[in-house]
């Protein structure tokens, strides 16, 4: 038996004159006919072997090799003429002296190479050929190392990981429950975990004080290029918390975990209300990187020379506007593109003003209008505003996208980390398909003390003491304080609708653990998947997923999701309609 000495990607100059044995894929293979030249491939990277003249019969060998064999070579490891300075091992190569091939391999339907040369649809069919790229095994990896730096910096925390139920009860409301149906009990069943939340609180009134977990989550909702239907959380609670504290805590966290890729982080992250980051960025996860800010301009259209500005304002609209400086030079054909998104996002349309040679807009307004908005927002003679009166969600959306999706340098975003914390969200948001008040985040998320008295009266002014972790634009993370005292706990579930006997029904066990003292508590949970995404400096999670599933949740490799036998569901009680 061949046994490996050395990882391909191991070898340094520093092995010239030893003996090794190497194990690992064919990567490429050069036929010099007198001579074969073979780059070999193991999860470190790639080495040289040399098959010579002097041994003929190895030659011969070696002319049988093709791309994905799997091999061992036995030999000796000796300088480079010309060395490679593109890989790590290239000032050596390894004279074989025996070759052993464990397997042959029927040729890829893609070449195992980076940048990846195939659909990626093709990629996750064949995924196991895919994770041989050293970009994907660099990937899964960084994930390794991601979790480790985790579990060290939380337990060095006085962090204690334990597990809870993946086979767990159905969500409430059971929207995006993926269901598992019990045998022994037919018609009833178990649900997956969309977050451990319930059983973490409960590990809290359980005294554990400090937990966390690295742990799986379900969620049958609509996938992104940032969502799986399985995905990974860094879960967390704490009791006794403190909001800075905690907010310290996990920023610390996030310097672990992005020290394994040398970076340093600005601390403490900068917070951000709620209602400011939707004021300023039109969006609850603004992407600091751009360094553009929407003003609120509505008093000047009030006033102004316009009767489509007084129009849209006088019917409960606001006028917002949104400065790009340098951007004067836009066309009219990028401008009337600028204005088909803004009409896409639900805006009614977008006005645009340069200052070129006098006051150039798609709106007629008086000079002394054109002076106060661009006084407002700082304008100098190359820039370009962007105006939208509509009601006041729709216009700070629609600038809000503009300014998300408004390119920038590569440069200007390239290797920055801007994080932020928002705060303050609203308690509810009211949903117009149930016509009632839903959790922005969940029911057991506090109210803020102030806001108390509205709970009954204007839920959906109260605020609540609940914060996300943005970074790049990306929510990378979200909690709470919670709700610890039952009575309080149950005037939230009734202004969400709920019925006390429903409420006893769907939290029961939960409620009466509430009233066995339980103490202040808190945490967050963090998207791990998006957190290696960063890290590895890409824009999907299925490049940091050993096995993702499609954006129409399938599994291209395996078949899954796949039909079962009648006998299957009898066994289980269930028919198909
Ligand atoms: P939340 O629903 O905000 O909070 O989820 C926490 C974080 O998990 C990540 N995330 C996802 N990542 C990949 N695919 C998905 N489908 C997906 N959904 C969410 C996001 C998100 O910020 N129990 C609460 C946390 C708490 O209150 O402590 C919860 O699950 O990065």
């Amino acid at each position: 038996m061949l046994k490996r000495t050395v990882y391909c990607g191991e070898l340094r100059a520093a092995h010239e004159g030893r003996e090794v044995v190497l194990c690992g894929w064919v990567h490429k293979t050069r036929d010099m006919g007198h001579l074969v030249f073979v780059d070999l491939r193991d999860r470190e990277g790639l080495a040289q072997i040399v098959f010579q003249s002097d041994r003929p019969e190895l030659v011969e060998e070696a002319k049988r090799l093709r791309n994905e064999f799997v091999v061992g070579v036995r030999g000796r490891v000796r300088r480079r003429s010309a060395a490679n300075k593109d890989i790590p091992t290239g000032e050596v190569e390894v004279e074989a002296f025996e070759l052993r091939i464990f397997a042959a391999s029927k040729v890829p339907p893609f070449v195992i190479a980076d940048p990846p040369q195939a659909s990626e649809e093709l990629r996750l069919k064949y995924r196991y050929l895919d994770l041989r790229r050293p970009k994907m095994q660099r990937h899964i990896r960084l994930r390794h190392e991601a979790s480790l730096a985790v579990r060290n910096y939380m337990s060095r925390n006085g962090f204690l990981e334990i597990e809870t139920p993946i086979m767990a009860n159905p969500t409430p409301e059971g929207a995006r429950d993926y269901l598992v149906p019990s045998r022994i009990y037919k018609g009833r069943f178990y649900a997956l975990p969309q977050s451990p939340q319930q059983f973490k609180q409960t590990l809290m009134i359980s005294g554990f004080d400090r937990y966390f977990q690295i742990v799986r989550c379900f969620r049958d909702e609509d996938l992104r290029a940032d969502r799986q239907p399985e995905f990974t959380q860094i879960d967390i609670e704490m009791s006794f918390i403190e909001r800075e504290e905690f907010f310290a805590l996990n920023e610390g966290l996030m310097e672990a975990v992005f020290a394994l890729t040398g970076r340093k982080l600005a601390r403490p992250f900068p917070r951000l209300p709620y209602a400011e980051a939707m004021e300023k960025y039109g969006s609850d996860k603004p992407d600091l990187r751009v360094p553009l800010e929407i003003r609120d301009l509505t008093a000047i259209g009030r006033d102004g020379s316009s009767d489509v500005l007084k129009a849209a304002i006088a019917a409960g609209g606001e006028l917002k506007g949104l400065l790009v400086p340098g951007a004067g030079t836009l066309s009219r054909g990028q401008l009337d593109k600028l204005g088909d998104k803004a009409k896409a996002l639900g805006a009614k349309g977008l006005v645009w003003i340069k200052k070129q040679d006098g006051w150039k807009s798609s709106l007629k307004l008086a000079d002394a209008d054109f002076e106060k908005i661009w006084a407002a927002l700082g304008g100098a003679d190359a820039d370009l505003a962007l105006l939208v009166a509509d009601k006041k969600a729709t216009a700070l959306k629609a600038l809000g996208e503009i300014r998300r999706t408004w390119p920038m340098e590569e440069s200007a975003r390239r290797g920055r980390l801007e994080f932020c914390w928002v705060t303050d969200f609203p308690l509810f948001e009211w949903s117009e398909e149930e016509k009632r008040f839903v959790s922005m985040h969940h029911p057991f998320t506090s109210p803020h003390e102030d806001d108390m008295g509205l709970l009954e009266t204007s839920p959906g002014k109260v605020r609540a003491k609940a914060y996300d972790l943005i970074l790049n634009g990306v929510e990378v993370g979200g909690g709470s304080i919670r709700i610890h005292d039952m009575d309080l706990q149950r005037r939230v579930f009734r202004s969400l609708g709920l019925t006390d006997s429903e409420t006893e029904e769907k939290f029961g066990y939960f409620l009466e653990a509430l009233s066995f003292g339980a103490p202040p508590h808190g945490g967050i949970a963090f998207g791990f998947d998006r957190l290696v995404m960063l890290l590895a400096g890409e824009e999907s999670i299925r490049e940091v997923i050993p096995f993702p599933k499609t954006t129409s949740a399938l599994d291209l490799m395996t078949g899954s999701p796949s039909a079962v036998s009648d006998r299957q569901l009898d066994d289980l009680g269930l028919k198909l309609k």
